[in-house]
């Protein structure tokens, strides 16, 4: 599932993020990926060590955390902490697919069954720099405003184009989902919508709470601790 979540974060929260990666260090972003991507990656990273990184990130998790769609989509069982990249110079990352198995800073490991992409710089400030996902429906472009969000399968070949004006930043990061499988992940999505729209219609308190019970049983039944 491809979803556009919009206003992950407010315009205080985005100035205050743009302000501290401008005054941060940036190393090649090549040095977190294997043979497979560093032919195909041209971009900048912070540090994994960093202590930018790790409270800019802090802050994007709580943001996501008090977000009820960003919930409902992903059902995050674990999720990696949000790296943050600079595109710019024609910077770009050619396609390629996200490992499947990452590792926690807890040592525990991480399946990638959702990959995600927080925009931070405005759409307007830079030319280039779409993410073009491919599926069985073709191939998606996706630039969306900063603070806004994509989450899709981390399954999907996907590429960011070349940045030839400005500079495009972003926050990503993967989601192991309780729901390992897309479209069981998508069905549960679209049962929670239509409970939330019929709960706030007044719709029979019997027949939303059955509906409910549906929601938890088939989720009892797919989820993977
Ligand atoms: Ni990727």
């Amino acid at each position: 599932m491809l979803l556009h979540i919009a206003d992950v974060l407010d315009a205080e929260q985005i100035r205050h993020l743009r302000a501290a990666l401008d005054e941060a260090d940036w190393i090649d972003g090549r040095e977190t990926v294997g043979a497979q991507g560093a032919r195909v990656k041209r971009n900048q990273q912070l540090p994994d060590a960093s202590p930018v990184r790790r409270q800019l990130g802090d802050l994007v998790v709580a943001a996501l955390a008090r977000h009820p769609m960003y919930h409902a989509a992903t059902l995050p069982h674990r999720t990696l902490p949000p790296r943050f990249n600079r595109y710019e110079g024609g910077g770009h990352y050619g396609s390629h697919v996200d490992g499947a198995v990452m590792a926690l800073p807890d040592g525990e490991q991480l399946r990638s069954d959702i990959s995600c992409t927080l925009f931070l710089s405005d759409p307007d400030d830079y030319d280039g720099g779409e993410l073009i996902i491919s599926d069985l429906y073709g191939e998606h472009e996706v630039k969306l405003a900063a603070g806004d969000l994509i989450v899709y399968p981390s399954s999907s070949l996907h590429r960011v184009q070349p940045v030839t004006r400005g500079a495009r930043l972003a926050a990503f990061f993967w989601v192991q989902s309780l729901i390992r499988d897309d479209n069981q992940r998508r069905l549960l999505f679209e049962l929670d919508t239509s409970i939330q729209c019929l709960t706030q219609s007044g719709a029979d308190a019997d027949a939303v709470l059955q509906l409910t019970g549906v929601y938890h049983n088939l989720l009892r039944q797919w989820a993977q601790t």
